[in-house]
């Protein structure tokens, strides 16, 4: 993408973003600022002594830790699941009005051609690749367009932690359910997010989940448990129908090469992450478990430290399967580039990886930035970026916008985003029809394939 970005303009975006971090990570009472180091703050670890001496006092940095050991492997072949056998992408979706594929070795039909006039779903089914919407409720306007756009979904925020209890003893599964039940009418695969968030107590986790793990006399165990009854309730409820699980959201700070210091971290270490993963695993074998993050650049310590956790999660046996990258962007964004390279380096590991909440918001530099162009075809080249990375790299196997359809965006209510609303960031505006970035897309997945 060629933009016209001066030194200025970055600082500004740099700051905003740092802003827009730091809110989302301010529902967190301590967020580790890790400002060199990525050093756990000790104050606030919980004077556990079973948990304090392999977790949370010492290593921090990511990369040197010793935490659970090797028996806890469950040698698992679930990462080498082929996701184009998937039976999910074999539906009858793909096939309804353009890739009558009854011909055999005529490929005139199909939609993998350039210009195929076919949907995004129809094209993704037939490539064996996911391309998903995240679904802000079961009774959004929009979920009627998404059978015919998308065959993949996740819930925005139903399936939450907080959401589905938001007390610890408090939990209410029917939004989740219709939610599910949607997804199965429309033979539409489910990403299920997310199991465990540290950040905004109530709806990443339960409200008094703080309060309760504070209280007990032995904190450590009172989490572990709590977090292992969870993920098991959950994630057996839908076994067999959520295809893959973003275990644990967000582990990393927001800045820097540490750990958030969120109130897993700060009571259990990293061995949170352990027990969230085992959990799901033995509830049902056949999910793909993620690590979801989210990231400001494609480069830097904080990819280090993620590749580096990754590495440490597979060498000590944790059962997981891939990595969820997420992409809040602005559509002027720069240095994208080294997005390829670290996607590739996620698939060297010998996981999986997707593109799990793609948005390209604009900001009050768009204008200058984008040198009179229009926003859709600038943000049609943002996206490019995302689907080329994700489609040329060895095992990307889908992408998903964090939303459906311009009228409905989480950007337009959270700051720094929000002074620019309406951000317009996703793949179909605000009549549920589809726009450049859309096309290009698909266009991808069909050069590709
Ligand atoms: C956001 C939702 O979109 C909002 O509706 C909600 O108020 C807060 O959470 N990273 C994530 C998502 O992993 O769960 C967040 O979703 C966006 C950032």
């Amino acid at each position: 993408m060629s933009v016209k970005n001066n030194g200025a303009t970055r600082f500004f975006l740099f700051l905003m973003l740092l802003l827009s971090a730091g809110l989302l990570a301010s529902c967190d009472d301590d967020d580790d600022p890790s400002t060199s180091s990525g050093q756990a703050d000790d104050d606030d670890a919980v004077d556990d002594d079973a948990s304090d001496d392999d977790a949370v006092g010492d290593d921090d940095t990511i990369g040197d830790d010793d935490t659970i050991g090797d028996d806890d492997t469950i040698d698992d072949d679930t990462a080498d699941d082929d996701i184009a056998d998937d039976d999910t992408t074999d539906d009858d979706t793909a096939d309804d009005d353009a890739a009558d594929d009854d011909t055999g070795d005529d490929d005139t039909d199909t939609c993998l051609k350039p210009n195929a006039d076919c949907t995004l779903a129809e094209t993704a089914a037939e490539a064996g690749f996911f391309v998903g919407a995240a679904l802000p409720g079961s009774t959004d306007p929009g979920l009627t367009v998404v059978p015919t756009h998308f065959n993949s979904v996740t819930a925005e925020n139903a399936m939450k932690w907080g959401s589905l209890c938001p007390l610890l003893e408090q939990c209410d599964y029917a939004e989740a359910d219709a939610l599910m039940d949607f997804a199965a009418a429309n033979n539409l695969r489910v990403r299920g997010h997310a199991l465990v968030w540290g950040k905004i107590p109530g709806h990443g986790h339960p409200g008094d989940l703080e309060t309760l793990v504070n209280q007990a006399p032995d904190p450590y165990t009172f989490l572990q448990q709590a977090i292992d009854d969870h993920v098991r309730t959950t994630v057996s409820r839908y076994a067999g129908r959520v295809e893959s699980w973003d275990v644990v959201n967000e582990p990393l700070a927001a800045i820097g090469s540490g750990f958030e210091g969120n109130i897993f971290y700060r009571t259990m270490g990293p061995d949170y992450i352990d027990t969230a993963f085992l959990a799901a695993h033995e509830a049902d074998p056949n999910a793909r478990l993620f690590l979801n993050e989210y990231f400001m650049a494609y480069e830097g310590p904080k990819i280090e430290a993620f590749l580096a956790l990754l590495e440490e999660l597979v060498d000590r046996g944790v059962p997981i399967d891939g990595a969820g990258i997420q992409g809040h962007v602005y559509v002027t964004e720069p240095e994208m580039s080294r997005l390829s390279d670290f996607l590739v380096a996620i698939n060297d590991l010998g996981l999986d990886v997707e593109l799990t909440e793609l948005d390209m918001a604009k900001n009050a530099l768009w204008d200058d930035m984008l040198a009179g162009r229009e926003l859709f075809d600038a943000q049609a080249d943002a996206y490019d970026i995302f689907a080329t990375a994700c489609l040329s790299a060895p095992a990307c196997t889908g992408l998903t916008t964090w939303g459906i359809d311009d009228s409905h965006t989480w950007l337009d209510n959270v700051l720094p985003f929000e002074w620019f609303a309406p951000n317009l960031p996703l793949l179909l505006d605000t009549e549920l029809e589809p726009k450049p970035a859309y096309f290009t897309i698909r266009e991808r997945i069909a050069e590709f394939n």
